[in-house]
């Protein structure tokens, strides 16, 4: 399958998804079960925006992750379970097994009353049901929404309530580390202001005995109980939704983005295949939750479809003790293992003896994603985890991209620590100057567009194509803009310098600005915030608040805490504030606009050169803030 094994073939690859794109892809999509064979590759027009590949292709993914695999492998393992305690035993889940569990669990939502098109609600830990519950919609032509088990009751209501959810599948608990979460109380609190949600399909997980309400919850054991193993997939369009994932934006509400069947199956699977040189037999684990994009992509749909065994992890790093991931290497022996930056950073702080004590020899391949790796955490995950022997893929792609687009390839690429290097085939870069001009040449910096489609990019926001074409069309016209900065080097390769827009990245996690200003304003102490990110040493960035209040605030401490608490409970704990510092004023410009410039300097600590404060409309609140700066 166009496959590649030296830099040679990359560029001979590369070139020809340049000048033959639809050629191209039609040769890679030509290695998947199409029910009916695509009449046309693609049709484009980046202004409307409007985008479509494999046209008049029907087929179901299921079918590709599943049905074609049993002639050949049915009793290899698709999926290995290591649960969060690593003393319980792993599950190691057959493709045949895999098989029959996603058809009893479509079986098991149809008789739930779900159809084609309905949008299903998933809030699950990662556990085998979550996998079992995902693909089974997609088998059926549901289309999954899949909620992070971290986001807070009123994150779930907002997600549910834009979808159009009207039944959701949850546990009644989330084990996390040493601790539990009670997945199924935040869903009923959540569900209060979800009228049209009309069922709860609740796996027994933690046995928290949680209260069932009469005519809406069902328990997933009693509803599997006479579910058959065989379930017919349902006939798919190519362009026909999958799933809807949602991702922070610049303003406050979070963007349900769209991803259609055909494009997205082909590439999760040609780029899995391709970046890690994924071989036939390899055991492959990404440790990202199935919450994210990272985790639909490449956990599940990208390795299912290349019949690979693919570990599904529900612990946390840091228990019981700092050697998880490395005694789960050991365990497994995993051959490509997939993390985040903010991971390793955490892990590096930790003594060595606690990777020592694995082996990891099994390690081919490592792989990063989700903000830019700084070069002592590549060297570190390079020397003590890889021992210089296995390549680090640093994948720059985005929810709104489904996979992955600049990126190295094991063994072909030359790597450069904190690179993202060179666009995979198919993936056309055009770095862009403030003025909307694309910048040529090497040794450049701008701003990261992409000027030609791929199959797997997000083709709207769910209701609300406007706000697509606004959002990643509009700045640079005609093409796809990224909302990342980047440089590009004398040898042409690309290095990610960071978000661009209001989007901080904490810990690998997208979250907007606005979105976390706005519940911090929903405390009643406060009257307005502006949240500026700034250096973190393991998250990557920090969320630093600047909050004026209606009064004085009496105990500051309190009001913090009290502060973390409001946010924590309407996004989740992931976008708690890390610094507080209580203002009276802030920046503003004459037009009222907040110069976060200078809110970003003095989170930075960096107050020595705050830049032109002229046109500030009240100069002197600067100082102030200077003054406080924590
Ligand atoms: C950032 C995660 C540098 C980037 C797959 C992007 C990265 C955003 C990298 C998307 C990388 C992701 N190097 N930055 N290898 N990977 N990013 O939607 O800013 O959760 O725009 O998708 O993460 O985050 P998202």
């Amino acid at each position: 399958m166009n496959v590649i094994r030296t830099f040679e073939d990359y560029q001979k690859q590369y070139k020809k998804s340049v000048e033959h794109p639809e050629n191209f892809w039609s040769e890679v999509a030509s290695h998947f079960y199409w029910r009916k064979k695509w009449d046309k590759v693609l049709e484009w027009d980046f202004l409307k925006p409007e985008v479509k590949w494999f046209i008049g292709g029907k087929l179901n993914i299921t079918e590709n992750c599943l049905d074609r695999h049993l002639i050949k492998r049915a009793n290899q393992t698709a999926i290995i379970w290591e649960p969060n305690n690593p003393e319980d035993s792993a599950k190691h889940i057959t493709y045949q097994h895999l098989y029959d569990e996603v058809c009893r669990t479509a079986n098991m939502l149809k008789a739930n009353g779900v159809k084609k098109g309905d949008r299903v609600c998933i809030y699950l830990p990662m556990i085998p049901e979550l996998a079992y519950t995902v693909l089974a919609c997609a088998r059926i032509g549901a289309v999954h929404s899949v909620v992070f088990a971290g986001f807070s009751a009123k994150s779930l209501t907002d997600r549910i309530t834009d979808a159009g959810c009207k039944i959701v599948v949850t546990s009644d608990g989330a084990y996390r580390g040493d601790k539990t979460i009670n997945l199924k109380g935040i869903i009923d609190q959540a569900l209060e202001s979800c009228p049209d949600v009309r069922k709860v399909i609740v796996k027994e997980h933690i046995r928290s005995n949680a209260p069932m309400k009469a005519g809406r919850d069902v328990w997933w054991h009693d509803e599997i109980k006479n579910a058959a193993p065989h379930c017919e997939a349902e006939e798919m369009d190519a362009e026909d939704m999958l799933f809807i994932l949602y991702t922070s934006g610049s303003t406050g509400k979070p963007k349900g983005m769209v991803h259609t069947c055909g494009g997205y199956m082909v590439y999760t699977n040609y780029t899995f295949q391709t970046a890690f040189q994924y071989h036939e037999g390899q055991v492959y684990w990404c440790t990202a939750d199935i919450g994210w994009i990272t985790g639909h992509s490449y956990i599940l749909y990208g390795p299912l479809s290349a019949g690979a065994t693919t570990v599904i992890f529900e612990g946390v790093p840091s228990w019981p003790d700092w050697g998880r991931f490395w005694q789960t290497i050991d365990r497994h022996k995993v051959n490509i293992f997939y993390t985040a930056p903010t991971a390793i950073r955490s892990l590096q702080q930790a003594p060595l003896s606690f990777v020592e004590k694995y082996d990891l020899s099994s390690l081919k391949v490592l792989g990063s994603v989700g903000e830019p790796i700084n070069e002592e955490a590549w060297q570190w995950y390079s020397k003590h985890i890889g021992k210089d022997k296995c390549p680090i893929i640093d994948t720059w792609w985005q929810t709104e991209t489904g996979g992955f687009m600049i990126s190295p390839i094991a063994n072909v690429t030359n790597l450069k620590p904190a690179h993202a290097t060179l666009p995979l085939p198919g993936v056309q870069p055009a770095v862009m100057n403030e003025s909307g001009l694309e910048i040529e040449g090497n040794n450049i910096e701008g701003r990261l567009t992409i000027k030609y489609p791929w199959p797997s990019m997000a083709r709207t926001i769910y209701g609300d194509h406007q706000r697509f074409k606004e959002t990643y069309f509009s700045s640079f016209p005609g093409k796809y803009f990224t909302g990342d900065g980047c440089k590009r080097d004398e040898d042409g390769y690309y290095r990610i310098t960071g978000r661009v827009d209001d989007i901080i990245i904490v810990s690998g996690h997208n979250l907007g600005t606005a979105e976390i200003e706005s519940a911090i304003d929903e405390h009643s102490a406060v009257c307005e915030t502006a949240v500026v990110g700034y250096p973190h040493d393991i998250k990557g960035q920090g969320i630093y608040a600047f909050v004026i209040c209606y009064e004085k605030p009496a105990e500051e401490d309190k009001l913090r805490a009290e502060i973390k608490e409001t946010v924590s409970k309407i996004i989740g704990p992931i976008a708690k504030p890390d610094k507080i510092q209580f203002v009276s004023g802030l920046p503003k410009t004459r037009s009222g606009k907040i110069m976060r410039r200078i809110l970003r300097k003095v989170a930075e600590g960096d107050t020595s050169n705050l830049g032109d404060t002229t046109t500030l409309l009240d100069p002197g609140v600067v100082d102030e803030i200077k003054a406080g700066a924590i």
